[in-house]
C-alpha cells in the first residue's frame, strides 16, 4: 500500500507513520509527504529519511478547489493508495473528498464525535470530562465526522491545562496512527458504507 502523508506544520505523526513503516512486516510504505505551507518542519525531516517530500502552497492557488486539484494530481501521479492527514490544517472540497473516499485517514485529537473542530483540548477541560484522547477515522466532507477506525483515552487529571492534557494525548496519537494505519493497509479494517468492518466482523 503507497501512503502519502499530509501535513501543515511540525508533523510529529508524520515521524511516527514513518518510523513504524520501517518495520519489515508493516503493511504500507510511506511514499510522499506534502505539504500545504512551504515552511512546515516536517518536510526536511522526510527528505532526511529519503521520502519524496514537497510544499504544495495553498497561498499559491486562487481557490480551494484548484489547490484541491493540485493536490490530487500530485497524489495520483504517485499512484498513491492511501492518504493519511497528519497535522493538516486545510477543510477540503467535497469532490477531493469524495475522489479519496475510503482512501483516506486523519487524526483527530478528541474522542470523535466529542469536541469536533479546534482547541479540542480547551474544548474538553471546559465540558469537565474525565477522559478524552484522540481519533482515527476515514474522511468524509463533513469535518470531523467520518467512519471510525481507531480510539485511544486518557485520564484528564486535576490542574491539567490545555497543554498538559495535549502533551498526554500526543503520546497516544503517535501509538494510535500507526496501529490504525496498519490495520487499513493491512485490510484488517474496511469501510463499507458508513461503517467500519473488522476482519472476523461479520459483513
Ligand atoms: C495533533 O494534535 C494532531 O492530532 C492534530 O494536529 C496536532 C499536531 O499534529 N491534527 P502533528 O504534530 O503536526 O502531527
Amino acid at each position: 500500500t503507497r501512503v502519502a502523508i499530509l501535513i501543515s506544520g511540525r508533523g510529529s505523526n508524520m515521524v511516527s507513520l514513518i518510523e513504524a513503516a520501517k518495520a519489515p512486516d508493516f503493511p504500507a510504505e510511506i511514499v510522499l509527504v506534502l505539504a500545504n505551507r512551504p515552511a512546515a518542519g516536517g518536510l526536511a525531516h522526510a527528505r532526511a529519511e529519503g521520502i519524496p517530500a514537497r510544499a504544495i502552497d495553498h497561498t499559491s492557488f486562487a481557490d480551494r478547489a484548484q489547490f484541491d486539484a493540485a493536490l490530487h494530481a500530485a497524489l495520483t501521479a504517485e499512484d498513491i493508495d492511501l492518504v493519511c492527514l497528519a497535522g493538516f490544517m486545510r477543510i477540503f472540497t467535497p469532490g477531493f473528498v469524495e475522489a479519496w473516499a475510503g482512501r483516506m485517514l486523519n487524526i483527530h485529537p478528541s474522542l470523535l464525535p466529542l469536541f469536533r473542530g479546534t482547541h479540542t483540548h480547551r474544548q474538553a477541560l471546559d465540558a469537565g470530562v474525565r477522559l478524552h484522547g484522540c481519533t482515527v477515522h476515514y474522511v468524509v466532507p463533513e469535518l470531523d465526522a467520518g467512519p471510525i477506525v481507531a480510539q485511544a483515552a486518557v485520564p484528564v487529571r486535576s490542574g491539567d491545562d490545555p497543554d498538559s492534557l495535549a502533551a498526554r494525548v500526543i503520546v497516544q496519537e503517535h501509538r494510535l496512527y500507526p496501529a490504525a494505519l496498519a490495520l487499513v493497509a493491512g485490510g484488517r479494517a474496511r469501510l463499507e458504507g458508513d461503517r467500519v468492518l473488522f476482519a472476523g466482523d461479520a459483513a
